[in-house]
């Protein structure tokens, strides 16, 4: 019976890499929504998918914030060997999260579960435009913003549109206007209808989508049949190098939906 649910997952992970076009998928069973151990599922597939595809050599992980990043995070191990040496960055600027799910967070504590080093991006949240221009020309945040331009590897969540919208405290005007250019998802600050169109950016530093379409090794860490509509918004457009990771339930209900 073991046997024949492992074949069933693998199948529904084939299915699923098939009809978003991409790279691989890795499906936990369970739902992420009602069972917050698929999130520690979740940081064991990473894990195994880090060890088997990082390079020897100066790896750079760009990573994103959220409490799905935050608990994967705490599920890494040792990643680093004699030959590859890993440096975790923020993909961008903060972009309004809780302190203890910023992307800032998540890299320090990935780089200190796998052994690895890290570097932070403090660019507060509540400036003028012009205090904003003048501090990114700071030397100590140009050289990360250099660090981000060269990741190798992203891992990112995947959210729904309103719900981050209001989670980050954005403003009635830009949630009046993203319910109004139907947003499902968000992801890296960038919000996307149900066709995968970007229809906001929230203007912040760091990683832009454009980057990301050139990085070799991307994962998208998100489950829960509450962010099914999220996750297959935001795949439908997703760079195709990128694997994602997801549960049962996400995958199922994106299935049965096709
Ligand atoms: O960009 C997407 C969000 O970071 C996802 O956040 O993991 O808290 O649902 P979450």
């Amino acid at each position: 019976e073991v046997m024949d649910q492992m074949l069933g997952m693998q199948q529904i992970e084939k299915e699923l890499a098939e009809h978003f076009g991409i790279a691989k998928c890795l499906v936990a069973a369970g739902d992420c929504d009602v069972q917050p151990k698929v999130l520690n599922e979740f940081g064991e597939l990473l894990q195994n998918s880090l060890a088997t595809v990082l390079p020897e050599g100066q790896n750079i992980i760009a990573v994103m914030g959220g409490t799905t990043m935050a608990v994967v995070a705490e599920s890494l191990e040792p990643l680093e060997t004699a030959q590859r040496h890993n440096l975790f960055v923020p993909a961008r600027g903060g972009i309004g999260e809780a302190v203890t799910v910023q992307a800032n967070s998540v890299s320090a504590v990935m780089a200190a579960k796998t052994g690895g080093q890290h570097r932070a991006l403090y660019v507060p949240e509540q400036l003028s435009d012009e205090t904003y221009r003048t501090l990114i020309q700071e030397p100590m945040i140009q050289e990360v913003l250099e660090l981000i331009g060269k990741a190798n590897v992203v891992i990112h969540s995947i959210g729904r549109a309103l719900h981050m919208a209001g989670r980050r405290k954005m403003s009635a005007e830009e949630l009046a206007m993203l319910k109004q250019k139907k947003a499902v998802a968000e992801s890296f600050g960038y919000f996307f209808d149900q066709e995968g169109n970007i229809v906001y950016k929230v203007p912040r530093i760091g990683l832009t989508l454009s980057n990301v379409q050139k990085v070799p090794h991307v994962f998208a860490v998100a489950g829960g049949k509450s962010k099914a509509k999220a996750i297959e918004a935001y795949m439908k457009s997703a760079p195709k190098q990128t694997w994602l990771i997801t549960d049962e339930a996400a995958a199922n209900s994106i299935l049965a939906a096709n």
